[in-house]
């Protein structure tokens, strides 16, 4: 090991290159008690992009008395214009259609649906029941599609719920193909409260596979609480997964769902794939000064180990 990066020794049966999703600036910052300025979100997108991040969750455009932390959307998002123009991809989500407009009326061209694999979760994060919430995605996601948007449909609970318990792999991939059937480009399967361990990763992974939900759709969305997510992505890489949500610094969780922490974070995913020799584009180091930064605006260190270990070093 020299100059903070991991030794790189591949592994068999890996794919030689990882699409990180991040979601730091919405999912992250979604959870935090105090709403950060709008400024200092738009810097650390900058950040973010300028870190070789190429898919940047930016805001959300749901119900601001729901999330006031992210009611700055309609202020923040022409704020990352020269980061779209880059290219870097800026999804955001979007619940209804009243979302929708929001987001088009400002130039998104991706956006994501949040759906839940348990009844008490969609009640408490969409009020509605969870084929209620479906029907509430279709127009969305037919309008999109009309408009060549792209769409990603999460799905929350999709191990364990903290009202319900454990949840049944064919209760997710009901949820999960009727996400599909509604036409969404992309599935991330979330793991909201971090429960699940790596047997289980690929045992949804299988069974959607099995009902014709491909490999090739899917990306893994993992909270960190119980110290098991990275590895549940290492189960899903070996399964074929390409595409793994993670949070910079490891901030996160989800307002309405008790229990849970934040994501896996973006620096441990990077030092575990750039120990397998698989490129993700990112400068570690650049990422971790990031979150130092962000850990600084925010008034508390981040949970993540790697950027501990890195920022202790300088
Ligand atoms: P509702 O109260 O049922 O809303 O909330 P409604 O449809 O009855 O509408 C009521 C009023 O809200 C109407 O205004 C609407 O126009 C307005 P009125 O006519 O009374 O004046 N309204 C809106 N205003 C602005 N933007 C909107 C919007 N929608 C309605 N988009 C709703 C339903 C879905 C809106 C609400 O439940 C909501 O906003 N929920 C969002 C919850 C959320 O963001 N949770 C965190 C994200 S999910 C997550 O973190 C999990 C994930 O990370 C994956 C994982 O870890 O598992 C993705
Ligand atoms: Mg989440």
């Amino acid at each position: 090991m020299a100059d903070g990066l991991p030794m790189e020794v591949p592994a068999q049966d890996l794919p030689p290159r990882v699409r990180i999703h991040e979601v730091g600036a919405r999912d992250g910052l979604q959870n935090e008690k105090t709403v950060v300025p709008t400024e200092v979100k738009a810097e650390f997108v900058h950040r973010l992009a300028a870190a070789g991040l190429t898919t940047i969750e930016a805001t959300s455009f749901v119900h601001p008395k729901w999330v006031p932390q992210l009611a700055d959307a309609e202020q923040l998002f022409p704020q990352l214009a020269d980061v779209r123009s880059a290219g870097v991809a800026l999804p955001v989500l979007v619940p209804n259609e009243r979302g929708l407009d929001r987001a088009v009326a400002l130039g998104a061209r991706r956006i994501a649906v949040f759906g839940s694999a348990t009844e008490t979760f969609a009640r408490r994060n969409l009020n509605r029941t969870v084929d209620e919430s479906l029907a509430m995605f279709e127009p969305v996601v037919a309008r999109a599609r009309d408009d060549k948007v792209h769409v990603r449909g999460y799905l929350s609970m999709c191990f364990g719920d903290p009202w319900e318990g454990p949840v049944p792999v064919h209760q997710v991939v009901r949820v999960a193909k009727a996400l599909m059937d509604l036409g969404c480009d992309e599935l991330s399967l979330g793991d909201t409260i971090g429960v699940a361990t790596p047997g289980h990763v690929q045992a949804l992974l299988a069974q959607l596979n099995e009902e014709g939900v491909p490999t090739s759709a899917i990306g893994v969305h993992f909270h960190d609480t119980y110290g098991q997510a990275l590895a549940n992505t290492l189960a899903a890489l070996q399964h074929g997964v390409t595409t793994v949500d993670a949070s910079a610094g490891g901030l996160g969780g989800c307002p309405y769902a008790k229990s849970a922490t934040g994501n896996l974070a973006t620096e441990d995913l990077v030092w575990m794939l750039h120990g397998l020799g698989i490129e993700t584009g990112v400068d570690l180091g650049l990422l971790t000064a990031t979150s130092v930064w962000m850990a600084e605006r925010l008034g508390r260190p981040s949970p993540s180990r790697t950027v501990r270990a890195l920022s202790h070093k300088e």
